[in-house]
């Protein structure tokens, strides 16, 4: 199974800070997952649509100047751009990078070469997901060998079928959903199967008895441990 580190090692650092990414890489993730939004057309690396929970600014995400972001922090760090992400982990590790807010997809189509030419990424290591698959669907359009993988917060009605819409490379679905028909049915479309968010070392052992192939954890050490156990 893969363990993304989700949001980075958000069990030990500020969640989608660069902390949280160096922590995921000195605990030997093999991924990090991570949420965008577009700030002044650069894609900077942030959960929520607003500032005001989980930073020290305020206000809606992508309405904030590149500035303001500057002089707020999350918990004592300052919230990285998707670049100084990049930067940072230069192909040691998968990258899934989650289109979150609105307006996403023109800056990555832009970034995603760059980050192949000048930072060593293959493109294996670069997995675009997201829950609003229109997204996907002009990404992979602009960029056709991309990996994307679609989020699903609920259950669908046709199980898996906009693995074959979108031709992804995986499924991504919440663990309070997760079924064998429908990791059977991802599986039968050539597409892998990740869960989210997984923290539980009886989760995981659950998981990979029903043939999911990873999991997304903010202790990433923890459950890399439990398939060591099983
Ligand atoms: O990508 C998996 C998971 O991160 C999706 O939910 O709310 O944590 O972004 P959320
Ligand atoms: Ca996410």
């Amino acid at each position: 199974m893969l363990i993304f580190a989700h949001r980075g090692a958000s069990g030990y650092q500020a969640e989608n800070t660069l902390a949280a990414m160096a922590k995921a890489l000195e605990l030997g993730a093999q991924a990090v997952e991570l949420d965008v939004h577009n700030v002044e057309g650069e894609l900077v690396v942030f959960h929520d649509r607003r500032l005001d929970n989980k930073s020290s600014g305020t206000g809606v995400i992508h309405l904030v100047s590149k500035d303001y972001l500057a002089s707020i922090n999350v918990k004592g760090e300052s919230i990285p751009t998707l670049w100084q992400v990049l930067e940072l982990i230069a192909g040691r590790c998968i990258v899934n990078i989650e289109l979150k807010g609105i307006n996403t997809v023109t800056p990555l189509i832009d970034l995603y070469p760059k980050a192949m030419s000048q930072l060593g990424f293959t493109k294996e290591q670069l997995l675009i997901s997201s829950f609003n698959h229109p997204y996907l669907h002009e990404l992979k359009q602009a960029l056709p060998e991309a990996f994307v993988a679609p989020l699903l917060a609920s259950i669908p009605l046709d199980g898996a079928g906009v693995v074959s819409e979108l031709n992804a490379y995986s499924l991504h679905l919440d663990v309070s959903f997760i079924s064998q028909a429908l990791v059977d049915d991802a599986h039968n479309r050539g597409a892998k199967v990740y869960v989210y968010t997984v923290d539980h070392i009886d989760d995981i052992h659950a998981l990979k008895q029903i043939g999911v192939d990873g999991v997304f954890s903010n202790y990433p050490d923890r459950a890399m441990q439990a398939l060591t156990q099983k």
